[in-house]
């Protein structure tokens, strides 16, 4: 079988070396893929992003299954495009898309379908904007409606910030069109979990639970970025809480979407908040994997991903089951100097040669240059270990991370402590 994957990030990567670990998978082709992709000889990365020309491609080298990874092509209707050529594919139609590519029918949808959820209104004026602010002081969420690279979203802790995160995305329109229109959002408190799940429009196969770390500094400081590091399972989704997400989010989300005509299959992220009476409120969609959650989640995935991904996009998941390897799993991202505002590109990065399986180096933003392994994005590495504690996977991922070297490597060193406290 051949498989194609879209995208070139973390994730993308360890998409890529859980389906080539699958007997049936003969050949794997990444676009665009990273350095680490490049690397591998099991996956050849090809320099294809226009839709047409990847169903071009697809065609021409007969791939059984393509696998979206980010959201930028869902939301622009790929799978749409690759079904009207009848080439398997799996992940949401543009309509089905839209839970992450539209805050505001994302947030509607929920409101209509009694999802829990924060408080919310949506604005094109500065003016309303404004004026619900004072009504509605800090803190308080202000999230640019469309897609903005995991950056649209302004937790305003002061009311001045607030303001000037309205004025930003509605008047100097910082976020371009994704930001004609925001939404203002209640401010939950809580512990942030990820719970995402694989469907086939019906059938909803729920993955292990995982823990991302959004911001640049330790404690929780400074800006958003796409993600730090993150593990799995997550502690804080207990039995309990696992059956509240299935019960009250999961499950209403996928069998709203069909009652209002559209099918959803593909990976469904469910940004969950849990408060200390461990109640959950839904922070946000997504329509893929996490990144870096993907990474701990199929360090620690038993199986054979491409099957499973195949079953999906042939609506046949009824009676998947999937095995979680016990041991629990961590990852942490190196980026590069002074993401995530202008990450400064280009520079070599040294290696270390890592001979143990309870550890691996995800690629993200990396380039193959004359054989040397160069930075070329704003989150480069993930340093992936595993262990019989988190305790232990943390130590093996930070003794790696220590032997990796490149010019002005950012990292946090408190991935995974709120787990561990
Ligand atoms: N790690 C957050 C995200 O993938 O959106």
């Amino acid at each position: 079988m051949k498989v194609l994957i879209i995208g070139g990030g973390g994730r993308e990567h360890a998409l890529a070396w859980k389906i080539s670990q699958s007997p049936a998978v003969k050949k794997i082709y990444v676009a665009p893929g990273n350095g680490g992709t490049d690397l591998d000889n099991n996956i050849e990365n090809i320099n294809i992003s226009d839709t047409q020309d990847l169903i071009d491609f697809a065609t021409k080298q007969k791939i059984d299954l393509t696998v979206v990874g980010p959201e930028a092509p869902l939301a622009i209707g790929i799978v749409n495009e690759f079904k009207k050529n009848n080439l398997a594919i799996f992940g949401p139609t543009k309509a089905a898309a839209q839970l992450e590519s539209s805050k505001e029918f994302s947030k509607s949808f929920m409101a209509r379908h009694k999802i829990p959820t924060a408080k919310f209104a949506t604005f094109e004026d500065t003016i309303s904007a404004h004026e619900y602010l004072q009504d509605n002081p800090a803190p308080i969420v202000i999230k640019a409606d469309g897609l903005a690279s995991g950056k649209g979203v302004v937790v305003a802790m002061t009311d001045e910030e607030a303001h000037e995160a309205v004025d930003l995305m509605l008047s100097e329109k910082i976020y371009g069109s994704a930001g004609t229109k925001i939404i203002i959002e209640e401010f939950i408190e809580g512990e942030e979990a990820s719970f995402i799940v694989i469907c086939d429009g019906s059938t909803i196969l729920p993955l292990d639970s995982s823990q991302d770390h959004k911001r640049l500094l330790d404690n929780d400081a400074g800006p958003n970025t796409g993600g730090m590091g993150a593990y799995s399972p997550a502690p804080i989704v207990t039995d309990e809480v696992n059956k509240k997400i299935m019960d009250q989010v999961i499950i209403p989300t996928i069998e709203g979407m069909k009652k209002e005509g559209i099918e959803f299959s593909g990976f469904l992220y469910a940004g969950i908040i849990v408060d200390l009476n461990k109640n959950i409120k839904t922070l946000e969609f997504n329509c893929r994997m996490g990144d870096p959650e993907t990474q701990p989640l199929l360090f620690r995935m038993q199986g054979d991903l491409f099957t499973i991904l195949l079953k999906a996009a042939k609506q046949e998941l009824e009676g998947v089951e999937i095995n979680w390897d016990k041991e629990h799993a961590i990852t942490i991202v190196m980026a590069s100097k002074d993401y995530p505002t202008k990450p400064i590109l280009g520079d070599e990065i040294n290696l270390p040669d890592i001979q143990d399986d309870s550890t691996f180096i995800f690629h993200a933003g990396t380039n193959l240059e004359n054989s040397k392994i160069m930075t070329s994005g704003g989150r480069v590495l993930g340093v992936t270990a595993k262990g019989k504690t988190l305790e232990i996977a943390k130590n093996r991922a930070y003794d790696v991370l220590k032997k990796i070297e490149f010019n002005g490597a950012q990292f946090r060193t408190d991935i995974g402590k709120k787990a561990l406290t």
